[in-house]
């Protein structure tokens, strides 16, 4: 399981960790930054599936013309945190992700600056693994190497082939892990979409629909799960689903209700589309590692948001699914189980500077007191926690956040 993401320099974050857990909730306002650690964990993501450099900063296109894999969000500028006037220049980035192994933790970093060859383009500084705060893999400097991107070297992480040793346990277990994270941002036009047999995946917009439902439903009891979460969340009352297909052969979706009224996807709400995406996501035969989803509650009513608290939390309690989501609603704060709320962060942006910040909320204010006394109910009203954190700023703990005897970089000093 992936335990903390920290930032340097990475869009608005000057210096800043996020614990993560089972299931982790990040809220905040517009602009707070929500999706800029989406940003971050897209960027490992693609490090972790093997691309380059500058298919990672600069994107990719596939066999067939096809956009396989978008930039990161911005121009390529705007990646590394603004430069302002109270701040010496910056041209580089961090971004550090920690791991549990058996008993261990490994942390994962990867340091990245401008390339002054090449005004829109990036260079490896560093990249490396530490165990218990031991670096393993010798933190890769390559500052001094000063290639341009073309001939970019290959970070720690995904070494040439013939490169690894067998026995790098670590390296395969971080790789496995940030190869196999989701980022699903579901589209409901997307979804309505009839799919191709044997297209089993659920796309990043909840593509294929029809075909993760019916391979689900081809095992009785992952049917029966999903059939009773379905009907707990949302007002249908569902006997089963259809695939039929069309002529050309694609697969469509069709919900039959009790009372025999068949709904087709076309027709269906764009609520019942999302649940139906988050169910086919959590509960595919494949589902495991971590799922990123933007605003987890967009389109769902509120009276709703507690059965999908409740189901992610006991899908992630299992221990092969860990789920990341952004929101805006602070009102998911008083339905959340206490893993839940311990592993929930606010971001939020300064007024005066640009920079954000991300406190878990329990720090903030004696909130897990006030949870265990009061409930936060009357607490959830429009801008509370921003003034909450302003309130508590100044007496904020960091002991939880990773041992810090590295230098600002959380690496070891280039030469
Ligand atoms: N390189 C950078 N340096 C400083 N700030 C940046 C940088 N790049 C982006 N930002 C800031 O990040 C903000 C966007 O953050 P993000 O998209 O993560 O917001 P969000 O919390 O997801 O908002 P929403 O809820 O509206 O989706 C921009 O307004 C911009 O000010
Ligand atoms: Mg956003």
């Amino acid at each position: 399981m992936l335990t903390s993401l920290r930032l340097v320099n990475f869009k608005n974050f000057a210096d800043e960790t996020l614990k993560l857990g089972p299931f982790t909730v990040i809220v905040g306002a517009n602009a707070s930054g929500k999706s800029n650690i989406r940003d971050a964990f897209r960027f490992l993501h693609w490090i972790g599936r093997g691309y380059t450099l500058a298919e990672v900063m600069g994107g990719k296109v596939g066999v067939g013309g096809q956009l396989e894999w978008e930039r990161i969000r911005g121009a390529p500028n705007e990646i590394v945190r603004f430069r302002q006037d109270r701040l010496p220049d910056v041209d580089a980035f961090a971004v550090h992700v920690g791991l549990r192994l058996d008993n261990e933790k490994a942390v994962y970093s990867a340091k990245v600056g401008f390339n002054p060859d090449d005004p829109d383009g990036f260079r490896w500084l560093s990249d490396g693994v530490s165990v218990d705060g031991r670096p393993v893999a010798g933190a890769m400097n390559l500052a001094s190497q000063r290639r341009s991107i073309s001939e970019s070297p290959r970070p720690y992480l995904t070494p040439n082939p013939g490169d690894e040793s067998p026995q790098d346990d670590v390296r395969l277990h971080l790789r496995s892990n940030l190869e196999s994270m989701r980022f699903l941002e579901f589209s409901p036009a997307q979804m309505r979409e009839p799919s191709i047999p044997g297209a089993d995946t659920l796309g990043d917009h909840g593509q294929n629909l029809p075909t993760v439902l019916e391979s689900i439903c081809a095992d009785a009891d992952r049917k029966q799960t999903l059939l009773s979460w379905f009907e707990e969340l949302t007002p249908m009352d569902v006997q089963g689903f259809e695939f039929p297909r069309d002529p050309s052969g694609r697969v469509h979706l069709r919900i039959v209700e009790r009372n025999g009224r068949k709904v087709s996807a076309y027709s269906a709400s764009d609520g019942t589309l999302r649940f139906l995406g988050i169910l086919a996501a959590l509960l595919n035969e494949d589902a495991g590692g971590m799922y990123f989803f933007e605003e987890i509650d967009s389109g769902i009513h509120p009276n709703r948001l507690w059965l999908l608290l409740d189901l992610i939390e006991k899908q992630t309690a299992k221990g092969n699914i860990q789920v990341i989501t952004t929101t805006h609603n602070p009102a998911l704060l008083a339905w959340m189980n206490d893993s839940t709320f311990e592993h929930t962060s606010v971001v939020y942006r300064d007024q005066y500077w640009a920079d954000s910040v991300i406190r878990p909320i329990a720090d903030l204010y004696n909130l897990r007191e006030l949870r265990k006394s009061y409930g936060l109910e009357g607490f959830l009203t429009e801008g509370w926690l921003e003034d909450a954190m302003k309130a508590s700023e100044g007496d904020y703990d960091t002991d939880h956040l990773e041992d810090d005897d590295e230098d600002d970089w959380g690496m070891e000093e280039e030469e």
